[in-house]
């Protein structure tokens, strides 16, 4: 009899062990409980003291309680979800990406995070180091394939830990890893978030460089207190578009004119060239539905009179979503906010004329949104792809009243995570519009008599 039972133990207890979750993207929310997953501390208090002190101030680490992330989802998405049928299903779906462990325990929506509830931990070690695959052939909208236990999955085989097991699972060395969060599908069935995409669509990925490479630098050291030295640690940085050192430089910037001499009333023409030397994906990626690179040009005279150089026109469609004007957008917020007469905010709020690198985001009234679920298409994609070079010109006709003398003509490349009218309409913290030098330029000509 004892024997029997013990066999019966052991064979349930394999069962448990062996069973395999093969459940991804909306079919998982709720087959797990939070307890399935382990707290980031218990994986950085003694063992992985380095990482998790680096993943403390990543993004990552803040997807659920960054203020711009709860005011989005809280006072956007949720609403929004509870009146259009179309979008019903983000209330969940957020927290695929935003907060895995609380999708995956079916808690919808989450506590908010002042409540401190285990939502908080946002995408933690456990997350990731449990992601076995993903499911079909692109990485997109949380369809990772979950398997919390002892197993955790890493980039090595020959190594052993006292505390879990360790497997290699070659998908986390690869970009299409970071695909299952950093693509996303509207609803209305349009890429939202295509950096994985991008990149794979570009110069990097045929060479073998992958978002790792350039997010999460190897160095030597050791990847645990106790673990053996190694000449390529993957340091867990995941520095983006909130670190300016970061941002600043990716873009090189180069302007020129094309006669050196000018009389007043004449006319001078400036070429600025845009070398995106750094990002593996476009510039600006992943939210662009809310990111802005904007070229101003201005021409300073001998006494310090400034002149602003306006963009000159390419002709190509939807070119007036890349040049800054004092036209309203966002009115879909009316929605969820339950405003009526809604006529919009300011669309951009930086220097009329200036040249803005981005792709606009159209609601199903083709209106521009910055709510990425209630896309329905694009204007141009106007954004610098990875090793591009974009052209622009200035034409100016040289103001009769200029001192004469040298003129300093200046490009300045600045960038914006989110447009200072939304800051400042929904309440955002308004560090969220910090303006990045990304880089300048300056040329000079001569104004003769
Ligand atoms: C489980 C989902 C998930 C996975 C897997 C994931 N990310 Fe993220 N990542 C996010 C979310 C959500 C954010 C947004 C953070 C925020 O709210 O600003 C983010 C933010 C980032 C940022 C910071 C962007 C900024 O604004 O500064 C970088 C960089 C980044 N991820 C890189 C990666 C790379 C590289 C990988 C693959 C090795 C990866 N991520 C895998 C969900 C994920
Ligand atoms: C966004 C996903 C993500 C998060 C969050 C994350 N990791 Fe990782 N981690 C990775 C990836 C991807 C690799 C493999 C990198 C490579 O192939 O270069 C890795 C590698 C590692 C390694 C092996 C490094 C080496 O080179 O030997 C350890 C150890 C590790 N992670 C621990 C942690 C701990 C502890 C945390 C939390 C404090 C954490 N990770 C959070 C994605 C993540
Ligand atoms: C060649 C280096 C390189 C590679 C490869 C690369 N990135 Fe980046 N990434 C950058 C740089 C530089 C930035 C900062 C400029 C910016 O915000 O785009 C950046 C920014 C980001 C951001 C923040 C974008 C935003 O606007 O919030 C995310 C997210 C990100 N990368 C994810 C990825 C993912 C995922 C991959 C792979 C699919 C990847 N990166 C591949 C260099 C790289
Ligand atoms: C498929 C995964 C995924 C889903 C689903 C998703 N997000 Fe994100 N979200 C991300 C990633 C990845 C980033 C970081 C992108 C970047 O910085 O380039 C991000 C960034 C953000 C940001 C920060 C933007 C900033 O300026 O830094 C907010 C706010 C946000 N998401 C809100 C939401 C809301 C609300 C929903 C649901 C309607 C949602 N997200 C659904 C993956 C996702």
């Amino acid at each position: 009899m004892g024997k029997t039972i013990t066999i019966l133990i052991i064979f349930l207890f394999s069962i448990v062990a062996f069973s395999q979750n093969y459940k991804s993207g909306d079919d998982a929310l709720g087959i797990f409980k939070y307890e399935n997953f382990e707290k980031p501390e218990a994986c950085g208090s003694s063992c992985h003291i380095d990482f998790y002190q680096q993943w403390l101030q990543m993004m990552m680490s803040q997807c659920y309680t960054h203020h711009w992330d709860e005011i989005e989802y809280f006072k956007l998405a949720v609403p929004h979800s509870e009146k259009d049928s179309k979008v019903a299903g983000v209330k969940a779906g957020c927290n695929g990406c935003h907060s895995p462990v609380a999708f995956m325990a079916g808690d919808v929506p989450p506590p908010k995070p002042i409540m401190n509830s285990r939502a908080n931990e946002s995408v933690s070690c456990d997350v990731c180091h449990t992601i076995s695959g993903f499911s079909g052939t692109v990485p997109f909208n949380y369809n990772y394939i979950s398997n919390p236990g002892k197993i955790k999955y890493g980039n090595r085989s020959d190594i052993v830990s006292p505390y879990h097991q360790i497997k290699k699972n070659e998908l986390l060395n690869k970009g299409d890893f970071c695909g299952v969060c950093h693509n996303e599908k509207s609803p209305y069935d349009v890429w939202v978030k295509a950096t994985q995409i991008e990149w794979k669509e570009g110069p990097y990925y045929k060479e073998g460089v992958q978002c790792q490479t350039c997010h999460m630098p190897r160095s030597e050291g050791y990847n645990a207190l106790m673990g053996i030295f190694h000449t390529d640690v993957s340091q867990h940085l995941f520095h983006g578009a909130h670190d300016p050192g970061k941002v600043k430089g990716t873009v090189e910037v180069r302007i020129h004119p094309d006669i050196r001499e000018a009389e007043p009333g004449e006319q001078v023409k400036f070429t600025v060239l845009l070398f995106n030397a750094k990002t593996g994906h476009k510039f600006p990626t992943g939210s662009a539905e809310e990111r802005m690179l904007w070229l101003h040009v201005e021409a300073i005279d001998s006494k310090g009179n400034i002149y602003h150089l306006k963009v000159d026109r390419k002709g190509f469609k939807g070119e007036e979503f890349t040049i800054a004007s004092d036209t309203l957008a966002y009115q879909d917020m009316a929605i969820p906010l339950g405003l009526s007469n809604f006529k919009g905010i300011q669309r951009d709020g930086i220097p009329i004329g200036d040249r803005i690198f981005r792709m606009p985001y159209l609601d199903p009234q083709g209106r521009m949104t910055i709510m990425q679920w209630n896309t329905a298409s694009f204007g141009p994609d106007y954004r610098i792809g990875p090793r591009e070079t974009k052209l622009e010109t200035y034409t100016w006709i040289i103001p009769d009243n200029i001192e004469l003398g040298i003129v300093k003509i200046r490009a300045i490349l600045n960038y914006q995570k989110l447009p200072t009218p939304v800051t400042e309409f929904l309440g955002v913290p308004l560090e969220e519009s910090e303006i990045i030098e990304v880089n300048r330029h300056e040329t000079i000509i001569t104004i003769l008599d």
